[in-house]
């Protein structure tokens, strides 16, 4: 039977949690044996200290935490819908030892009731990390090492690019670590006849929304949440003052936030990445609207700033920059507030909660309908219909949107996001 694993990557997204758990379930009610990857492609490459060792591994590992409590073995073995999930099936949270047992092990047997209560839960309880060791291909050989030891034949990878780039290589790659194993005397003919094929699949989390050919990324909708949560708060102070506030938000290089953010809250300006202001009058157009606006009676000015409108080399405009401006040209009193990872905390809104279990249960399904010629896929959204597209696809799309940006090529960046966008 098939033995999945499933593993969150890069920075963490409120929905992560949600995913983890439609994954596993979704796993054992296909009759899979389910496992989690803890600290992400991390965890991977480390793998167990109690394998067979030929990776190194460290005496001691970070604890999971904030895992919920554990639960009665008896009263959790129950059927459900035909098949029996035990507690003892799993390993997360064994009673009392969850994180003593869980050091130095990071490839973790998972049943029924280890995932309980994820789907309300911000982060991700398994863990995250960003991983130097797995972009280079020592890493991800170790990691394909782990992977055959534990004889885990599919693994969903929920993350953003960076960590769905890193699971295209490791598709791409896998013949060659395959061989290179066996080879090395690291894995037997049987194993390797056994895991010629890895069967992955990609789940896009990520609070950017910056994913080509998706609508919506785990993760997003939340920190949109928040972001308006903030500006409403400041929005408070700016009117009783009469201030005027510069508010950066995240978003990496992908303006989705801020533009979302701007005008859900009714903000009076916003700097993106995708539509860089030219140097030369950004000044005088942000000035000639924010004044209207106070001549039409507005107490309060606020602008919003993606962190990619100005942290990448485009357009070297900082949040500090647009402050001097309002104080200096229109005489408000102006603050910076910078959002920070507040953003991407805290628990799921419920569109997160959905998305990701719709999603997570989809690329089950995706792993059991594979065979190796199919291409691996990555999970998405489009018009509110959850989608699969080959995962090197989209991963590639994904970079040329970047250089696309880079290359100060707009139309050609959002139309690479949506081929429907019409300029
Ligand atoms: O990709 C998610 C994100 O939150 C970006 O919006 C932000 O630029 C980056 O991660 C921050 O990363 P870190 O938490 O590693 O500083």
């Amino acid at each position: 039977r098939t033995r999945l694993a499933c593993l969150t990557s890069g920075g963490d997204s409120a929905g992560m949690n949600a995913a983890v758990r439609a994954v596993v379930k979704m796993a054992i009610a296909r009759g899979c044996e389910a496992y989690v990857v803890r600290e992400g492609w991390e965890g991977l490459v480390r793998g167990n200290q109690d394998a067979t060792a030929h990776v190194e591994t460290p005496a001691t590992s970070p604890p999971l935490a904030g895992a919920p409590t554990a639960i009665d073995p008896e009263t959790s073995k129950k059927k459900r819908g035909g098949f029996v999930a035990t507690y003892g099936e799993g390993e997360l949270l064994k009673e009392g030892e969850g994180e003593q047992t869980l050091r130095g092990r990071y490839i973790i047997r998972v049943g029924w009731d280890d995932v309980r209560g994820f789907a309300a839960i911000g982060g991700t309880l398994i863990g995250t990390a960003r991983c130097a060791a797995f972009r280079e291909i020592e890493g991800r050989r170790k990691a394909a090492l782990n992977l055959v030891r534990h004889g885990i034949d599919a693994l969903v990878v929920c993350g953003g690019d960076g960590s769905l780039t890193g699971a295209d290589k490791l598709r791409a790659e896998w013949p060659e670590h395959m061989q290179a194993l066996l080879e090395n005397g690291d894995i037997t003919q049987d194993q390797y006849d056994t895991y010629k094929h890895l069967n992955i699949v990609g789940l896009v989390g990520s609070i950017d929304n910056d994913m080509a050919g998706t609508d919506m990324t785990i993760g997003a909708t939340t920190a949109l949440h928040r972001i308006c949560d903030a500006v409403d708060s400041i929005s408070s102070t700016a009117s009783s003052h009469s201030r005027a506030f510069v508010v950066e938000v995240m978003g990496r290089h992908c303006g989705w936030l801020a533009l979302m953010a701007a005008i859900a809250t009714g903000a009076d300006y916003m700097f993106i990445p995708e539509r860089p202001p030219t140097a030369e009058d950004w000044q005088t157009s942000m000035c000639n609207v924010l004044s209207r606006h106070r001549d039409e009676g507005k107490r309060k000015t606020i602008v919003i700033v993606a962190e990619g409108a100005h942290d990448c080399n485009l357009n070297p405009i900082t949040p500090n920059d647009i402050k001097d401006v309002l104080t200096n040209r229109l005489g408000l009193d102006t603050r910076v507030t910078t959002l920070g990872h507040t953003q991407r905390g805290g628990n799921p809104v419920a569109y997160d909660r959905i998305l990701a279990t719709l999603q997570g249960a989809e690329a089950v399904e995706a792993v059991l309908s594979s065979n190796p010629s199919t291409p691996s896929p990555v999970i998405g959204i489009r018009e509110n219909k959850i989608t699969r597209r080959p995962l090197m696809e989209a991963v590639a799309q994904t970079q040329e949107v970047a250089k696309a940006i880079e290359a100060k090529d707009f139309t050609r960046a959002l139309s690479l996001r949506d081929p429907e966008f019409e300029d």
